[in-house]
């Protein structure tokens, strides 16, 4: 039987690591001997997140996705420490739910432009440093909602297929380079993303739904896989949630 991967000492860079499924994701990580390079916009939450991983460990930088530049500086903060990156998580996006016409122009801009322009930045960002270290994974968070449509979710869910898209062409393009793409594609998680999405914290329907370190362990279980073979994409639900 192939031995799992050993994460010891791999690099990974994580978008969106400042809450739910990619802060879940980097201490997952780390417990596995994983260095991670974070990024998110909140600053107070990347620090809290670096000190309880250890500086040796783990980098924040405040970036926003949507900027190209941002997403260089987070890979070259990871280089400039370690000097490598082994693999790449595009997970940082929000979801705004409502018909298409219940959003502002800025607001439906703002979820295309982090969800689906955010991932492609991020990639590419990560993607050269990653081929100098010899190939990888880039392991892309979409959705369920990557596949169907869903009520109240046209604009969001257009977001989570463009990263289907993207991901199944990236696997074309990457694998004879050493990079295997994965897409993980959670149902609903109960994190601050579906919180903010007109839930409350004590909506009874949370405790049935994955939680993020559910959705972690796929993220790490992706990269632990020997290398003879790749998972193209990763569907999860809950026990307690309809497929
Ligand atoms: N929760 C669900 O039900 C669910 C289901 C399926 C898929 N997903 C996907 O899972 C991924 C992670 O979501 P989550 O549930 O963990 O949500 P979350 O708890 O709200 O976390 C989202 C993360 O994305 C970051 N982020 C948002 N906009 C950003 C930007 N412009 N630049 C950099 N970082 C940004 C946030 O950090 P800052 O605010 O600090 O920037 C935060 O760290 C998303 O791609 C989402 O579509 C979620």
């Amino acid at each position: 039987m192939p031995a799992a991967r050993d994460l010891t000492g791999t690099v990974v860079v994580i978008t969106g690591a400042t809450a739910g499924i990619g802060r879940a994701a980097a201490r997952q990580l780390v417990a596995k001997g994983a260095k991670v390079a974070l990024g998110g916009r909140r600053q107070e939450r990347l620090d809290e997140l670096v000190a309880e991983l250890g500086a040796d460990n783990a980098v924040g930088v405040v970036m926003d996705v949507r900027r190209p530049a941002d997403n260089a500086r987070l890979v070259a903060a990871a280089m400039e420490k370690w000097g490598r990156v082994d693999s790449v998580v595009p997970n940082a996006g929000i979801g705004m739910y409502g018909g298409i016409l219940d959003h502002t122009d800025d607001e439906l801009t703002e979820m295309m432009d982090t969800n689906y322009a955010g991932t492609v930045w991020t990639v590419r960002a990560a993607l050269p440093a990653m081929l100098e270290s010899g190939g990888g994974d880039v392991v892309i968070v979409s959705s369920v909602a990557g596949f169907r449509g869903g009520e109240d979710e046209a604009v969001y869910a257009g977001t989570k297929h463009a990263q289907v898209g993207l991901a199944g062409s990236l696997d074309r393009e990457l694998r004879a380079k050493g990079v295997r793409v994965t897409l993980i594609c959670p149902a609903g998680t109960a994190t601050e993303f579906a919180v903010g999405a007109g839930r409350t914290e004590d909506d009874p329907r949370f405790a049935e739904w994955l939680t993020a370190d559910d959705v972690a362990h796929a993220i790490v279980t992706t990269l632990e896989q020997p290398r003879s073979l790749r998972t193209a994409i990763w569907t999860l639900w809950s026990m307690g949630q309809q497929s």
